[in-house]
């Protein structure tokens, strides 16, 4: 829907301030970024990891007593989705070399990758292939592969100083180190990025980066990229086989403690498959679906922490799970596009961030929790209390892009973010002649399961790339880096897996053993005993149909 009157009526002080604003960004006057020791009391106050009583100390599993989002513990305090007791492991449905778990970005360049070193490999994935948080990212992938101007050795600080210098630091000198040959990889491949008329890569700005070095296909960075890595594994088939729609609900040991494959529920006929494989890659991305702390969300439909609660059983401990990342700017009106992101590259080419009464009130480009942070300062009446009141009423505070056109040329904004144009534009918003709406969504799992820089985790045989897995970006992943995170960790995953097997050979004999110790252990904890996991997808049904939906007696009835 186009704004109602009321809001028309608030755009007009934007468009006001608007002239002299512009003119302060051409002569390089911009609005003050805050001092290090101005950030920390805006984080405390105001970003929701510090609302007291949104976290709780995990009771059960190998990272026990780690204080996390309460949407996650209740996850891992959870008994599994099947009776350990009833499925049969000793005669598999499938078998194959490599099981990767997941078919986003990490999935994928991981199968690419393991096939290529020899291994047969079976992508095993919730909905359809490519259907993930890679397929919806927008801004941009980081490469410091300008030689002169930049190195992966500002990269690298970059990054520590966005995650607030807790990073695992071997993580990411492997991330930084690999960009470039990253991007080459992807661009070898026929990823269109956008170009200037001389072939050369455009190349941005992005919150917390000293250096321009965000490569970028319009503002569908990740469609173009997923599309390219998924078309070339379909070059594969004889290699990669994919199987839509089957959800891994439980990894499955053999008798050495080693990865001996997965149990699958097929979302189509109810029931469960057992894979038996060499080595797994765990791929499954994020949490956001999780809707953690009720908040919006850019997360595609399948991100609900499944990976996370099937390592975690089989004892990979996690980290950086203390955090999570609320991107500054999602969208809060229209309703109907609620949480969609919008790409932090607006900010990046000139838009300023404006209250209620059009005035700046942070600079652009600070780190993403700190820009987060400030805007729900700015929103809260604990806080400044000028946000926008939403027809429903919400709060957001206004995103000026027609600054761009301004800045950079009329039609920018619709060349260099279609992606965005096209989707307002269905609701009668011009978004290069009028500001955008927005509020921090819920975007990305900060941390995940414990990797080191082979992908692997503390059980011989299973690896994880991607979102998944924590320490790379510490407590605040920078823009760009996560596109560029599962490309790189996702072709480390494929080749440590493949050499993996080249070593061990086969698994031994599989069993759910550990699925038994750790119900027994959430039964012994004396936890909610009702609650199952994985979730596989959220449920947006009725509170009441939900809790009866999450015993195990209706799932039960499926085996
Ligand atoms: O703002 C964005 O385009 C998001 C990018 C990212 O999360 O890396």
């Amino acid at each position: 829907m186009p704004y109602p009157e009321s809001l028309k009526k608030l755009i007009e002080k934007v468009v006001a301030t608007r002239p002299a604003r512009v003119e302060r960004k051409k002569n390089g006057q911009e609005f003050p970024p805050l001092k290090l020791e101005e950030r920390e009391p805006v984080l405390r106050n105001f970003h929701p990891d510090f609302i007291e009583g949104t976290r709780r100390s995990i009771k059960v599993g190998p990272s026990k007593g780690y204080a996390i989002s309460n949407e996650i513990v209740d996850l891992l305090e959870a008994k599994s989705r099947v009776n350990p007791y009833l499925i049969n492991l000793l005669d598999p449905d499938f078998e194959t070399d490599v099981l990767i778990i997941g078919a986003g970005g990490a999935g994928t360049a991981a199968a690419l990758l393991a096939a290529q070193n020899g291994a047969k490999v079976t992508i095993a994935t919730k909905l359809r292939h490519g259907d993930a948080n890679t397929m919806m990212a927008e801004g941009g992938i980081q490469a410091a592969d300008k030689v002169g101007k930049d190195s992966p050795y500002y990269h690298y600080l970059d990054i520590l100083g966005g995650g607030h210098f807790v990073n695992d630091p071997e993580l990411v000198y492997t991330m930084v180190k690999n960009a470039p040959d990253a991007l080459r990889w992807l661009e070898g491949m026929g990823t269109s990025f956008s170009k200037y008329e001389d072939g050369k890569m455009k190349t941005m700005h992005g919150g917390g980066t000293c250096r321009k070095r965000m490569h970028y296909a319009a503002d569908i960075t990740g469609a173009e990229i997923m599309k390219t890595i998924r078309d070339e594994s379909r070059n594969h088939e004889d290699m990669i086989n994919v199987i839509e729609f089957s959800p891994a609900v439980e990894i499955a040991l053999d008798d050495q403690g080693r990865c001996a494959g997965a149990v699958l529920y097929n979302l189509e006929t109810a029931e469960y498959h057992f894979v038996k494989a060499k080595a797994v890659i765990i791929a499954t991305g994020g949490s956001g679906r999780l809707h953690i702390q009720n908040f919006m969300t850019t997360n595609h439909y399948g991100a609900t922490a499944d990976g996370i609660v099937m390592a975690y059983r089989a004892g990979v401990p996690v980290s950086f799970l203390h955090t999570v990342q609320y991107h500054p700017t999602g969208v809060v009106f229209p309703e109907q596009a609620e949480g969609i992101l919008i790409t932090e590259k607006f900010r990046g080419a000139g838009a300023n961030v404006l209250n209620i009464n059009g005035e700046q009130f942070v600079y652009e480009r600070e780190p993403r929790d700190v820009e987060a942070a400030c805007i729900i300062r700015e929103c809260s009446p604990e806080g400044r209390g000028n946000g926008v009141p939403t027809p429903t009423g919400k709060f957001g505070v206004w995103l000026d892009s027609p600054m761009i056109d301004m800045l950079k040329g009329e039609g920018t904004v619709r060349k260099e973010f279609p992606g965005k144009h096209i989707l307002f534009r269905r609701f009668g918003i011009d978004i290069s002649t009028e500001p955008m709406l927005i509020h921090p969504t819920l975007h990305y799992q900060n941390g995940g399961l414990d990797i080191n820089n082979k992908c692997e985790t503390n059980v011989p045989g299973l690896y994880a790339a991607g979102e998944v897995a924590g320490g790379i970006h510490g407590e605040n992943r920078l823009m760009g880096n996560s596109l560029l995170d599962v490309i790189v960790f996702g072709r480390i995953a494929g080749i440590q897996a493949a050499e993996y097997i080249r070593e061990h050979g086969d698994s031994g004999t599989a069993n759910l053993n550990h699925v038994k110790q750790y119900n027994e252990e959430v039964e012994a904890a004396e936890i909610d005993v009702d609650r199952i996991a994985p979730m596989i997808l959220p449920d947006y049904s009725n509170p009441e149909v939900r809790k009866k939906q999450l015993t195990k007696d209706y799932f039960g009835t499926l085996l």
